[in-house]
């Protein structure tokens, strides 16, 4: 990680924290339950649990065994979800009735959130490539109660025209992960370079592809769960020059960091500031990037 000690604030903390255990966290399912209900029957099982300050539908819970083996998970109550996982869809903000494309979905953290904001109105389309990660969201959206939700099998840089009109596109996309530094302790020196690099190729391809499918004047989210600069400002600065696009402030109610606007000598321009960079230290969580676009007319 040591090639981010100049644009990571208060490197120190964030490598402290990489150290430490992540806590676990569970969204509650407001199509099953709410969060009084969820956290009186897990601390009836002997689970520590309480509200994070910034969301109350996101528990932290401590304890012996996991919260996963519980019936109140098997039933739906929650979705165990990071953080700083959440907050993707957060700065998508999906309404009731809206229709939207989730590019790279399973295993359906993400999906489940956002049918879950809409009331199981409108319509998802979730889409992946992988059969097992497919299989996951499958089970995930039946165990959560979705039911305004179809899922697709296709390379989200290929992806067809359907005929549906998206007014949003979360481009949640596969990346290097060094965000979740703290539950893969091989990726705490960094992720490989050739593999960033490689990646970053598909990203560009994905983030493109989406902004081409929203409607004019509709949402792109790109997020990853990476630091490294060429998967994110350099993935959004190159969609934008290929699709008419503008940046929107990214509204969190979180500590995090900006943007960037240079990266080893490359321009990104002042608007990447508007993107939003959450290290594992801002919340005790992992890490995010988010970066909110509108396509223009
Ligand atoms: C970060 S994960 C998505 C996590 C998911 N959004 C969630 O919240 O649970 C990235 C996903 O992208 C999928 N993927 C990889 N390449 C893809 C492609 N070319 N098109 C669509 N999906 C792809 C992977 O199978 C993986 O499930």
């Amino acid at each position: 990680m040591e090639r981010y000690r100049d644009i990571i604030p208060d490197f120190d903390a964030f490598l402290e924290t990489l150290e430490r255990q992540q806590p676990v966290t569970i969204r509650v399912n407001r199509l099953k339950a709410m969060p009084e209900q969820v956290a009186e029957r897990l601390k009836h099982r002997g689970f520590d649990v309480k509200p994070l300050e910034w969301n109350e539908w996101i528990l932290q819970v401590e304890g012996e065994g996991s919260v996963a083996k519980t019936l109140e998970h098997w039933l739906g109550w929650f979705y165990i979800q990071e953080a700083s996982a959440a907050t993707a869809v957060i700065a998508l903000d999906p309404k009731p009735n809206e229709t939207i494309l989730d590019m790279c979905a399973s295993p359906g953290g993400k999906t489940t959130q956002m049918s879950e904001l809409m009331g199981n109105t409108g319509l998802i389309v979730a889409n992946d490539t992988t059969p097992k990660r497919l299989r996951a969201l499958l089970a995930n959206l039946s165990r959560i109660g979705v039911v305004n939700t179809i899922v697709t099998q296709w390379d989200g840089r290929n992806y067809p025209d359907l005929g549906l009109t998206f007014d949003k596109v979360l481009v949640d996309a596969p990346c290097s992960a060094e965000g979740r530094a703290r539950e893969n302790p091989d990726l705490k020196q960094g992720a490989d370079i050739n593999f960033v690099r490689s990646i970053s190729g598909t990203q560009k391809g994905l983030l493109r592809r989406a902004l081409e499918l929203v409607k004019p004047g509709g949402i792109v989210v790109y997020s990853t769960c990476t630091f490294a600069p060429e998967e994110n400002e350099a993935v959004v600065a190159y969609a934008m020059q290929k699709v008419p696009s503008e940046l929107l402030p990214v509204d969190l109610p979180v500590p995090h960091s900006h943007g960037l606007t240079e990266w080893q000598g490359r321009e990104f321009g002042e608007d990447m500031k508007r993107c939003v960079r959450i290290y594992p230290h801002h919340l005790d969580s992992g890490g995010m990037f988010i970066a909110k676009l509108r396509r223009l007319a």
